[in-house]
């Protein structure tokens, strides 16, 4: 069996990492990115960790055809579909930028497995299709989703039924959404991060730049919230372990006979508030960082966080870093960043 995995996306942030892990376990992934929101630096620090290069196919997702012309020529075990944009506030401000890429690049890469439908497909989908769970702060598979508010959201939920309509059609296909909760930290050589353009919209990307200067204070989005503290929750993953769960989803789907269409909550399992995240960078880096607290900003979500048995019991994954170990990975990372300006 070929062990080559298209990663669309693979030049980004989870998709980078997943580069990583993939080869750990013995895959040759194949990265599919045009660049457009992310940087050609991530290549060579992939090259510094795996000691070799990976093949890169620089065009857009949307170009079927070439998607097309390379199955038709490549054996390819498996697809990750990562390359979509992501920032909640942009896609207010522009939904046809969201609705076209992150869309059309889903249709575009489904056209091309339902042509080769013994490939399995794994997508990269959110808890934002929970929106504000409803008494439960812990939401499960099973929890009622909810259209969110935001085009960014919207493409997600969207994206999962686009997937469950195509399996509908095709039962012989094997597919899986992954429902990310919120990924942080960095791989531990620093040698790949999460690479933010332009002002961050996220928060540990936020807390790592107040932490390097490069802005003068962190503004935390309400503290009067019903939680343990007044800030919002989150359930925090380290961006290797859920590259790892990739890694896994496409084990799973190898190994299944029959056709099938998962739906799987990849988080710790565990809340911490905005506090306990600044808390834990300020402790485990011996840094400050400056911070106060502002308006709430609007569409937050207040607490939330995964129940994790199904990716257990399916994958057979669950996450094995910490919050402490994500904060020092993403500042090890962020100082790197810096050495090299
Ligand atoms: N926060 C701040 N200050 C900042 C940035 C964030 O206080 O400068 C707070 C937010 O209010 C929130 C928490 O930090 O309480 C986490 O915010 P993020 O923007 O990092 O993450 P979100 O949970 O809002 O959004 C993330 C992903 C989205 C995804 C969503 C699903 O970025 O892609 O989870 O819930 F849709």
């Amino acid at each position: 069996m070929s062990m080559k995995v298209l990663v669309t996306g693979g030049a980004g942030y989870i998709g980078s990492h997943t580069i990583v892990e993939l080869n750990k376990a013995g895959y040759e992934p194949v990265i599919l990115d045009d660049f457009r929101n992310s940087k050609p630096s991530v290549i060579d620090g992939l090259q510094k960790i795996l000691g070799k290069e990976t093949e890169l196919l620089n065009f857009d997702v949307c170009d079927t055809e070439r998607i097309a012309q390379y199955l038709s020529k490549e054996e390819v075990c498996g697809i990750i579909h990562f390359a979509a944009y992501k920032a909640v506030g942009e896609s207010v401000v522009n939904p046809l930028k969201y609705y076209q890429n992150n869309i059309e690049g889903l249709v575009s890469i489904l056209k091309a497995v339902s042509k080769e439908a013994d490939i399995p497909f794994v997508f990269s989908s959110s808890c934002t299709v929970y929106g504000e769970p409803k008494g439960q702060k812990e939401v499960s598979e099973q929890t009622a989703k909810t259209i969110p508010t935001a085009p960014y959201g919207f493409t997600k939920w969207l994206g999962e039924q686009i997937i469950e309509d195509l399996y509908h059609s095709n039962h012989e296909l094997r597919m899986m959404s992954l429902r990310y909760f919120n990924p942080i930290g960095a791989h531990e050589s620093a040698f790949i991060g999460e690479l933010p353009i332009g002002k961050p919209n996220n928060l540990l990307p936020f807390i790592t730049q107040t932490a390097a200067g490069v802005h003068e204070k962190l503004t935390i989005f309400g503290n009067t919230y019903p939680t343990v503290d007044g800030t919002c929750v989150r359930d925090y993953i380290h961006v290797v372990d859920l590259a790892a769960a990739h890694v896994k989803a496409l084990e799973f789907l190898l190994g299944q006979r029959m056709g099938c269409n998962e739906i799987v909550n990849i988080g710790t399992g565990k809340g911490s508030s905005v506090l306990e995240v600044v808390d834990a960078f300020e402790k485990v880096n011996e840094v400050t960082v400056n911070y106060e607290f502002g308006p709430k900003r609007p569409g937050d979500v207040i607490e939330i966080y995964a129940n994790v048995d199904y990716a257990k019991s399916l994958l057979g994954w669950q996450a094995k870093k910490t919050i402490n170990d994500a904060v020092r990975d993403a500042w090890r990372w962020e100082k790197s960043i810096r050495s090299k300006e």
